[in-house]
């Protein structure tokens, strides 16, 4: 059985399924998701490789072959139609330029169940998915369910990384308006127990991690890397449960009496749905979501504890984000562009400024070293790397408002992840692309001999389409220093 089969068969069944990983009926075959691609903006389904199987992320890795993917849809597989769609903006705009969300990029989260290659929704600040017109969903004070499955430890403080039930104009229309999953470490309403993160409550104007709108010690700092988090709410009562994705089983954070605060019980939700964003379209949060679903009803513990039994066994765990030749961690390399008209330029700095210039074995030992990175493992992700000035030992190249800095190291978790990269075979054929961890749509790009995390056709000039496949491609070879 899958998750939606136990949900029916505890009597509370699934009004919207989604998942980019895997079926969560044993007997669906239909897609999971919908992938668009950058070179021709075609799209294509991806389903399960069987019946209640694993994605066939081979479909997606063919189809997105030399170019880049986006995933614009994620499907509900319960039959209802509640599809996941490019969230519109609302009480604040996304950075698409008519003020929609960004799309994820289709490849920023691969993992594997029982050994099977598929790709999660990594969500960056700015990405948002939105159904405002739900069929089945929970209204007023009526009581609904719902899970997900996060990667505990991809989150931020930003408003609001959430799965689950919203407003259907994308505003704030008051408190009790929403019931969401939160996952992250946002302190402005409530918190839990330590420095976080937490799974919380977003009931609207207030991230609850029990009936007190502020600390509530029970409610514990979460960070398993595949982590399941369970919301359920009814009239008077709700309940927050949550544990390791991988192994175990889940522990109650809270349950009991709705908040004592005005306007959350009786509650108004709307009935909506998102992922990735706040009601109101907040979308300063990050966080990476694999699958998750909605239910009628409020599913008993018992029900949710075998949903969990169900979770552990599609065995969830991490694979390489990298592909293709990989730096060796402490070499001395050289980023030479592979754009044609530009290929005697290698990317360089001037101060903080990164950028290409060109260098050859008669430069000076000053610019040689200047286009030299020494390779460590990332700052914010080990899975992936960090460039080290060959120069200035203690800077990195980072990004800043999209742009490549020379920064020295400040400690913040915020400089470790905009310094951490990730490789890919080379997008144009050739050598290797580099891809920004925390933003996956993002390459490192020349554009004008300046050096950015570029996406391919986004509202920035460095992000043209026109020449992105060769701009984001560099052959890496040793250091000239
Ligand atoms: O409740 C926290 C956030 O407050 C909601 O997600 C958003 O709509 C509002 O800004
Ligand atoms: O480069 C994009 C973002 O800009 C970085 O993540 C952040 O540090 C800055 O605001
Ligand atoms: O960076 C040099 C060139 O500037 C890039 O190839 C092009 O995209 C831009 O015009």
């Amino acid at each position: 059985a899958g998750p939606c089969d136990i949900y029916s068969s505890g009597g509370t069944p699934c009004i919207a399924a989604h998942s980019t990983t895997r079926a969560l009926y044993s007997a669906y075959t239909g897609s999971l998701y919908q992938v668009k691609r950058g070179s021709d903006g075609a799209t294509t389904n991806i389903a399960p490789l069987s019946a209640g199987g694993v994605a066939n992320a081979a479909a997606q890795d063919t189809f997105c072959a030399g170019t880049t993917c986006l995933i614009s849809i994620i499907y509900d597989q319960s039959g209802r139609g509640n599809h996941l769609t490019q969230a519109p903006p609302g009480g604040f705009n996304g950075p698409e330029a008519n003020g929609a969300d960004n799309l994820a990029s289709a490849i920023g989260a691969p993992v594997t169940l029982n050994g099977q290659k598929a790709y999660g929704v990594f969500v960056s600040p700015g990405t948002g998915y939105r159904n405002n017109a739900v069929s089945g969903s929970a209204t007023g004070d009526a009581a609904e369910g719902m899970y997900a499955i996060f990667d505990g430890t991809h989150y931020n403080g930003g408003c609001c990384f959430d799965y689950g039930n919203a407003e259907t104009n994308s505003r704030d229309t008051g408190n009790g308006h929403m019931e969401a999953l939160y996952f992250g470490d946002n302190t402005v309403w409530g918190s839990g127990a330590g420095s976080g993160p937490w799974v919380m409550a977003d009931l609207e104007n207030g991230l609850f991690s029990g009936q007190g709108s502020k600390n509530n010690a029970g409610d514990p700092s979460v960070s398993y890397r595949f982590l399941t988090a369970v919301l359920k709410g009814g009239p008077n009562q709700w309940s927050l449960r949550g544990g390791n994705a991988a192994s175990g089983s889940l522990s109650t954070y809270y349950s009991g009496a709705r908040p004592t605060a005005s306007g959350y019980n009786p509650m108004s939700k709307e009935g909506a749905i998102i992922l990735g964003i706040g009601g109101d379209n907040s979308v300063g949060a990050q966080g990476t979501f694999y699958e998750g679903v909605m239910t009628s009803g409020y599913p008993s513990d018992a029900t949710e504890n075998s949903v969990q039994a169900n979770i552990v066994a599609a065995k969830y765990a991490t694979t390489s984000l990298n592909s293709g030749s990989v730096p060796t961690v402490g070499s001395s390399i050289s980023l030479q562009a592979t754009t044609s008209g530009y290929t005697t330029r290698y990317l360089a700095h001037d101060g903080a400024t990164v950028n290409t210039q060109v260098v050859s074995s008669s430069s000076s030992t000053a610019l040689k070293q200047q286009a030299s990175w020494t390779v460590r493992a990332g700052l914010g992700n080990s899975a992936c790397f960090s460039f080290e000035s060959k120069d200035t030992p203690g800077s990195y190249i980072r990004h800043y408002d999209f742009g490549l800095q020379l920064k020295a190291n400040d400690g913040s978790k915020q400089f470790k992840e905009d310094a951490t990269f990730c490789t890919q075979a080379g997008i144009n054929g050739q050598g290797t692309s580099i891809r920004a961890w925390g933003y996956p749509t993002r390459y490192f790009r020349h554009y004008n001999n300046v050096a950015y995390v570029a996406s391919n056709g986004g509202v920035h000039t460095f992000d043209s389409a026109t020449s992105f496949n060769a701009d984001v491609t560099w052959v890496i070879s040793a250091g000239f220093a």
